[in-house]
């Protein structure tokens, strides 16, 4: 019998790639950077299933292109904003996505953010480098310190919450903002507030809230103006849910203290973006996840809500589960 015929748009870790090509005939793009437009719609043709990445985007011109016999588009991400999802959804085609196998990294990852940030490491790396240590000094490279410090998590999810149980060891505050909140959880000392109360309040401030078109820019010059002063801004979820041009000059002017962004607008930042001219602020490119066990289980779930797909099962984590209604 003929394997189902999917469309890989680059390479993912050795763990979901096997499980992969044990079920499937695997077209897999080698490229290091993700295939064109032209090259997506080229290799998409004829398949039944597509495992895509981040970068790619997925929409009803690649679902049509693709043809009607295609079963399944799996994300090799939690996010899945570069899926036309509503697109999918018509077609009948169930989307998958990654969740909480990458909360515990991306939490990490965003707490290490904001240690840096607040305690200015890469600022004192450079400092060390460029040899401007002379001597120990009291009031060098003086930072913010956690104790007592009020967290402030606009979204809280499953990220948002992991940020949280991480702040209570630090003895720091937390309050969150989060409209959608559904399932408060009791062990966790948090306060929910409104979004002007944790701009207001936050002395470090952490987004964990998905791109949507109510989050594009929630953090403007608006937002900006009414943060302490000493605030330092944390972004590992999408590089759109902040305005850079308003980040930029909010942190040249010292409006606020500092931040870190694992995300941009857009991705990679173009080289001449002014952003990287500031010392207040630390950029990472894109790697909250990027343990060797977490992108392992994420390869893992990504190859097994494609082969459900393929196998017209219910995905394990299907993001429209309402391609199932009959
Ligand atoms: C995701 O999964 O959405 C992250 O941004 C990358 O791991």
């Amino acid at each position: 019998m003929s394997k189902p015929k999917v469309f890989i748009t680059r390479a993912i870790p050795e763990k979901g790639f096997e499980m992969v090509r044990e079920f499937c005939d695997v077209d897999l793009w080698e490229g290091e950077l993700p295939p064109s437009r032209d090259e997506l719609l080229k290799h998409v043709q004829g398949v039944e299933g597509i495992l895509s990445l981040l970068t790619d985007r997925i929409d009803g011109e690649v679902m049509d292109i693709a043809g009607e016999q295609l079963k399944v588009i799996s994300n090799h991400a939690v996010g899945f904003d570069n899926i036309d999802v509503p697109a999918a959804t018509v077609r009948k085609i169930p989307v998958g996505n990654t969740p909480d196998v990458l909360t515990d990294a991306t939490a990490d990852f965003s707490f290490a953010l904001m240690m840096a940030a607040g305690r200015r490491l890469v600022e004192a790396d450079r400092y060390v480098r460029e040899g401007k240590w002379k001597t120990w000094g009291p009031m060098i490279l003086l930072g913010t310190e956690m104790r007592d410090a009020t967290l402030g998590l606009v979204g809280f999810g499953r990220i948002g919450k992991a940020m949280a149980r991480r702040a209570m060891g630090f003895d720091m505050r937390v309050i969150y903002y989060d409209p959608s909140e559904k399932k408060p959880d009791a062990t966790i000392k948090a306060t929910s507030v409104d979004f002007e109360t944790l701009l207001e309040e936050s002395d470090f401030i952490s987004l964990h809230t998905p791109l949507t078109p109510d989050t594009r820019h929630l953090i403007d010059a608006e937002a900006l103006s009414k943060m302490k002063s000493s605030a330092v801004l944390i972004n590992t979820s999408r590089g759109p849910v902040v305005d850079h041009e308003a980040l930029y000059e909010a942190l040249k002017s010292e409006r606020i203290f500092a931040a870190a962004l694992d995300v941009t607008e857009p991705e990679p930042l173009p080289m001449d973006s002014p952003l990287l001219t500031l010392k207040n602020l630390i950029i990472a490119p894109h790697i909250a996840s990027a343990s060797k066990v977490t992108r392992d289980k994420m390869s893992w779930m990504a190859a097994k809500n494609l082969i459900s797909g393929l196998k017209e099962d219910r995905l394990p984590n299907c993001v429209n589960p309402q391609v199932y209604a009959k």
